[in-house]
């Protein structure tokens, strides 16, 4: 039986609150880095009704998982989607706040495993919930930098701050510039006469996690051997290419899309953007190898298909999405297109998750 927040809550909960998912357009792989990205969010959300329990108990529910997870105030979730909320109770409590047990009900829109951030969402929405149920203080900055802590120490995934940043700060329309070292950011507006497509290419990241540590690691070793802080602080380009392989590419692939960023940010044109889209699609593939023979073919399709200016893969890589930017009007035809050619070619089921297509329902994959 699906439990309804009226049953869950015994009648309304006393705050809602909600936060996208994101889709990165540039900078991938640069936020460990203390470096550039620029991503948008996602018009699927995930919403988080909260109350205070009014027992010794935390209590969670996942309708889309129809998941129970229950806790005593001192004990702790199991790992699942009850460990991210966990983080964020007690890194708010670690702030010196007090939070009473609670009861939280998760739901969400956002296709979970296909690179969309469905995590930081539950983090950013669940964080939102607590400062609107308590009233403290926590400007969204530092709510994403809590929400980051939450996804490495309690479901330890050892991610940057580009998405949490980016559930908690940028907007549909705009891009959001950040600088991960600094924490600055600002909107930057899409090129103009353009929209945004975002194709799932049905293979379930596999082997992302051991690879991105394994990543990171050669971006540390590589920053060390260079004698900087991070690659972020590389002053000439040209210098990664006395470190030895695989480091040298590792470090080109994050100098130069560092510099793709910092380019689109100042205002391209919606050509000149599509091509640093595509550029970043090679060099992930080629120098950084985060990429697979699946998500080059889809991107090759929507390069190829009419009024696509540029295609590459978004997120971490190893499966997953490519996003697309499109002249205005003409994102889903293109989507479509490359879809078929895309099963033609490789008898893969694609799907659009981005804008939400009208003839899905919500809720077609769990949290
Ligand atoms: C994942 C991580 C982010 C970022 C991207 C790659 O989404 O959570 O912090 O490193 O991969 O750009």
């Amino acid at each position: 039986m699906t439990v309804t927040t009226d049953t869950f809550f015994g009648g309304a909960p006393e705050v809602n609150a909600s936060a996208p998912g994101r889709v990165n357009l540039l900078g991938e792989h640069t936020d460990y880095n203390d470096g550039f990205m620029l991503p948008v969010a996602t018009p699927q959300r995930t919403m988080v009704a909260m109350s205070r329990s009014g027992d010794d108990h935390f209590h969670f529910y996942s309708p889309n998982l129809d998941a129970t997870v229950t806790f005593v105030r001192d004990g702790s979730a199991p790992q699942g989607f009850g460990s991210y909320i966990e983080g964020c109770i007690r890194l708010v409590q670690a702030e010196g706040i007090e939070v009473p047990p609670l009861r939280v009900y998760v739901e969400t829109d956002l296709p979970v495993g296909s690179g969309l951030s469905s995590s930081a969402a539950l983090e950013v929405a669940t964080l939102r919930a607590m400062r609107a149920l308590l009233g403290f203080e926590l400007d969204d900055v530092k709510l994403a930098r809590i929400a980051q802590r939450a996804e490495i120490e309690y479901a330890r995934v050892n991610c940057g701050i580009m998405d949490q940043m980016a559930s908690s700060l940028a907007d549909e329309s705009n891009m959001l510039f950040i600088d991960a070292r600094s924490l600055e950011h600002r909107l930057v507006p899409l090129p103009p006469d353009t929209e945004l497509i975002v194709v799932d290419s049905g293979v379930a990241r596999k082997l992302a996690a051991s690879k991105y540590n394994e990543r990171r690691a050669e971006c540390e070793e590589g920053a060390k051997k260079l004698g900087v802080q991070a690659l972020r602080d590389v002053a000439d380009p040209a210098s990664v290419e006395s470190l030895p392989s695989p480091l040298r590419e590792r470090a080109r692939h994050v100098v130069q899309e560092n510099l793709r960023v910092l380019e689109a940010a100042d205002g391209v044109g919606a050509e000149r953007f599509g091509e640093l889209m595509n550029a970043s699609h090679l060099s992930l593939r080629d120098d950084y190898e985060v990429s697979i023979p699946e998500l080059d073919a889809l991107c090759e399709a929507l390069r190829a298909a009419p009024g696509v200016l540029g295609a590459r893969l978004t997120g971490a890589g190893f499966g997953g999405a490519c996003v697309a930017l499109c002249r205005k009007g003409q994102a889903q035809q293109a989507a479509a297109t490359a879809l078929a050619a895309y099963h033609k070619a490789d008898g893969r089921q694609g799907r659009i998750l981005v804008p939400v297509p009208t003839d899905r329902k919500d809720n077609d994959e769990p949290v």
